[in-house]
This record gives structure tokens, C-alpha cells and sequence, in this order.
């Protein structure tokens, strides 16, 4: 059995994810913080089949939230064969309107939390000389958006550890890729009046990121820069 662990899973990418990875036969171990979503999300899984679900409600803010999340996976699986860091929350402001606290939940959120996730695994990856880690970043990550300035630095934060990961883990045989996405369709563009349908659509991201895995190539898929074709999304 393989195992996936995914962060923010109640919505958006993070449940196509799940529904996807849980579809071709990954037990999926994930957390995020509504929990009738999530027990929506483990009745749906579970309809379509019986591979194991494991779902947690936890704050990526917490740190001690996200670690004791980390202890429960390696009760579950030891060291999982997929980690997805996905959960990250966007804000808006420029810099010389922002203000610390929101840099800080920022970074807690978008950054340190994939940090929390994925440091307890890394040395039973390395021994066991397998396993994939998809850090989700987007193209704030390399261009970064004056107006979402908090948001823009966390997401730098987390594709320079996606990059400095991928140089170690490299070593061990462990895949490290970042995603970088434009605009996609899902949740966080609620009550936004924007294009949806011409963005970035989360099926075809879960789905890229699927072949990957099934892709027993000993090359290193770096990054994935995925665009809506639209302009100006
Ligand atoms: N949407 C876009 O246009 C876009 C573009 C580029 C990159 N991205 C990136 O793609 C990834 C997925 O984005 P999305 O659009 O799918 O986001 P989304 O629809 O807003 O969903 C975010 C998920 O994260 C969870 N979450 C948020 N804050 C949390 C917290 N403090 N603790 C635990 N869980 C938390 C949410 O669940 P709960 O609220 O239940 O906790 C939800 O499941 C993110 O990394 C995002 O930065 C998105």
C-alpha cells in the first residue's frame, strides 16, 4: 500500500488531490481544520473505495498541531511514499501597508507548516532511498506580487526550501518538486468575480502530478509552472 500525505484538504486542490490520489489506490493521510468537510470528504472517498483514509483537524498556524499530525502519520506508515504541501492561505497588501502579524501567520501558514510536516520524515526517506515530495508554490514564488506582499514572501520562503531540499534529498534518491501554479479554480476565489473557468483547473494539477509519480524515470522533475492561457490571471 502507498501512502500520501496532503495538507489542506477540506477544499480546492488539496481535496482534488485526495479524491485523485485516492482513486489510483494511495491511502490518504491528511488534515485541515473544518471538520465537517473533512468527514464529507473521508464518506466520499470511501464510497468510490476501501483504500484507507486517515483524516485530521489540524491548525498549520500551531506548530505543536502540525507535529503531533507528523507523529499520527508515522504511527500510520513509518514515512509516507508522497508528501504534498498544499495548505497555504492568500492575503492581500503591499509592504508599507502590512502589518507584522499577518507576515508571521503568513509564514507559519504557507511556509514553516511545510516544514513541520516534512523535517520528521526525511531521514527515513533518505534510508529507504524512495519517496516524492510536491511542495505547491505558484508563480508569486519567482514573481512576486507587490500587493500580496506577505503572501508573495512566504510563497518565495517555501519554493527556496523546495530548491534546497531538492539538493539534499536529491542525494538519496528522494524526488523534490515544486509546483507553481497561476490562477486556479477552486475555493479561495469565492465571491471573487474573476474567469474561473479559464484558469488553471485543479484536476489537470492532481493529475501532472500523477503521472509524475508513475513516471520510474531516475530524473528530478524540478518544477511545474502551469498557467491559465488567459492574460492577466
Ligand atoms: N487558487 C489559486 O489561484 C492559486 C494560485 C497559485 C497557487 N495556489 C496555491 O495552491 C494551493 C492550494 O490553493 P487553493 O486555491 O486550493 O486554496 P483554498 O481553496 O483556499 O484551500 C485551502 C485549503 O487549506 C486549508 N487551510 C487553510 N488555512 C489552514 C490552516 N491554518 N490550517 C489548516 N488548514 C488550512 C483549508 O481548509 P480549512 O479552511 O478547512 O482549514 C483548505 O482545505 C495553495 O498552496 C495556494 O497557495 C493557489
Amino acid at each position: 500500500m502507498k501512502y500520501v500525505v496532503i495538507s489542506g484538504v477540506s477544499r480546492g486542490l488539496g481535496r482534488e488531490l485526495a479524491i485523485q490520489f485516492h482513486r489510483n489506490h494511495y491511502a490518504v493521510i491528511a488534515y485541515a481544520r473544518d471538520e465537517k468537510a473533512l468527514n464529507d470528504l473521508k464518506e466520499e472517498l470511501l464510497s468510490k473505495n476501501a483504500c484507507p483514509v486517515f483524516l485530521f483537524k489540524v491548525d498549520a498556524m500551531v506548530k505543536s498541531e502540525v507535529q503531533q499530525f507528523a507523529a499520527e502519520v508515522k504511527k500510520i506508515c513509518t514515512s509516507p511514499d508522497v508528501i504534498v504541501n498544499n495548505v497555504a492561505q492568500y492575503t492581500e497588501n503591499a509592504i508599507s501597508e502590512e502589518n507584522f502579524d499577518t507576515l508571521e501567520e503568513q509564514m507559519k501558514i504557507n511556509f514553516y507548516s511545510a516544514w513541520w510536516l516534512t523535517h520528521p520524515f526525511l531521514n527515513e526517506l533518505k534510508q529507504r532511498k524512495q519517496g516524492h515530495i510536491f511542495n505547491i508554490c505558484s508563480v508569486v514564488s519567482v514573481k512576486p506580487r507587490y500587493n500580496a506582499a506577505a503572501y508573495s514572501i512566504s510563497k518565495g520562503a517555501l519554493k527556496f526550501f523546495n530548491d534546497v531540499l531538492k539538493e539534499e534529498m536529491n542525494l538519496y534518491n528522494v524526488k523534490v518538486t515544486a509546483v507553481l501554479p497561476g490562477s486556479i479554480n477552486t475555493s479561495s476565489w469565492d465571491g471573487v468575480d474573476a474567469p474561473k473557468a479559464a484558469f488553471v483547473q485543479p484536476a489537470d494539477i492532481a493529475a501532472l502530478m500523477l503521472h509524475i509519480l508513475k513516471n520510474p524515470s531516475p530524473a528530478n522533475i524540478d518544477e511545474i509552472v502551469i498557467n491559465p492561457q488567459l492574460k492577466g490571471y
